[in-house]
């Protein structure tokens, strides 16, 4: 068993990764010292994988769960699947003292969290993430939200888990795409990072496709390890958080661009990765060897590493410049000045944007 600490003083949390531990929810619960009724949050797909096993563990440690089952896809993150949310966690009674587990992807972990830290002002959070992308990512560091129109994740808070339960096992029956996913953001970590961590990525990825579980838990651990480090310095992104949205700013908009059907958050992602590194290159930024790793690392995952044909770069400097979607915040640049560490740039002029041609 594998754990890393979050530290942030009184909400400080641990993240515990290793194979079986869904199946002991109930005692690590045990250790919160939380209310007796739960609201356990899921997806249909990963209720019919997983869903007895939690509840089970629950139920044996005498917590009394109301399942909540939402349907799988980013387009239920919504407050209107929250409302839904909060008015089972009235019908069950839970008051103040009684947890919400998110037991999915990140979209549950998303929603579940956002209901966790508004109902009745906010309740203990525990996360299950359930893909490689929520155990490394989306379960750790408090951000919780829900879409609007407006945008994705815009309605949303800071709010930290009281625990994080990362089971290596539940991976085995992630599809591939899914798994791939996760491992874009394993590689951001090693990019906005470390160097050290990139090189073992190198060596180990064959390994982590082929979901053996030691190197698995040590590519978990680490990326936790980087993300709990930002994190712990500016929890809530006055600045240095913003690395971790390296490769995002050209992801968002392909995955905007594209509907978000086409490709998948990691996916897109890769595709932003890879532009990102070949914008610093050109900028004099990065070493010509260096951007050739990072492509040749994401390529090998078997994520995309190319824009799709139809978007252009006109396309994508619309997006930035003229149709005013970045709707929180400013236009950033998250750009790799080598492997192992990133400057951020805030509003890069339109020209400077020459990444494609
Ligand atoms: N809060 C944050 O800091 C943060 C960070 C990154 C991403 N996110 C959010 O996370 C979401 C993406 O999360 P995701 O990539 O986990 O996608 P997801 O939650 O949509 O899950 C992907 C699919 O895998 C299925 N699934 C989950 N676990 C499974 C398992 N063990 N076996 C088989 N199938 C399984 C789900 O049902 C779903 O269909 C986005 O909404 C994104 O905005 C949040
Ligand atoms: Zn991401």
């Amino acid at each position: 068993m594998r754990q890393v600490t979050v530290n942030l003083g009184l909400r400080s949390y641990p993240i515990w990764i290793g194979a079986g531990l869904m199946a002991r929810t109930g005692a690590y619960l045990d250790n919160l010292a939380v209310g007796r009724k739960v609201l356990l949050v899921t997806s249909h797909t990963v209720q019919k994988l997983y869903g007895a096993m939690a509840e089970d563990s629950l139920r044996r440690h005498g917590y009394r769960v109301t399942l909540a089952v939402m349907p799988d896809g980013e387009e239920y993150k919504t407050l209107a699947t929250a409302e839904q949310l909060y008015d089972l966690a009235f019908a069950a009674e839970l008051d103040r003292r009684c947890p919400v587990i998110a037991l999915g992807g990140g979209v549950v972990g998303d929603v579940a969290g956002f209901v966790a830290a508004t109902y009745l002002r906010g309740v203990p959070l525990v996360q299950v993430p359930t893909t490689l992308l929520a155990q490394v990512d989306s379960s750790v560091g408090g951000k919780v939200a829900v879409n609007h129109p407006k945008g994705k994740n815009i309605i949303g808070a800071f709010y930290q888990p009281r625990l994080v339960l990362a089971d290596l096992d539940v991976l085995g029956s992630l599809p591939p795409r899914e798994l791939r996913g996760g491992l874009a953001e394993i590689i951001k970590y090693g990019v906005i990072w470390s160097r050290d961590f990139f090189s073992w990525l190198e060596i180990n990825l064959g390994r982590l496709l082929q979901l053996d579980q030691e190197s698995l838990a040590a590519a978990i651990e680490e990326s936790c390890r980087i993300k709990a480090q930002v994190v712990e310095q500016d929890e809530t992104e006055q600045g240095l958080r913003a690395i971790l949205n390296y490769g995002h700013t050209v992801g968002h908009a392909i995955e905007a661009l594209t509907g978000y059907r086409r490709f998948i958050h990691g996916e897109a992602v890769a595709v932003g990765m890879v532009a990102a590194a070949r914008l610093a290159q050109k900028k004099g930024l990065l070493a010509a060897d260096d951007c050739s790793r990072i492509k040749a690392l994401v390529a090998r995952a078997g994520l995309p590493v190319e824009l799709p044909s139809d978007i252009t770069a006109d396309d994508l400097k619309e997006f930035f410049y003229r149709d005013k979607k970045v709707v929180e915040g400013r236009l950033t640049f998250v750009l790799p000045a080598a492997i192992g560490q990133v400057d951020v740039f805030r509003d890069l002029p339109e020209e400077e944007l020459n990444f494609i041609e």
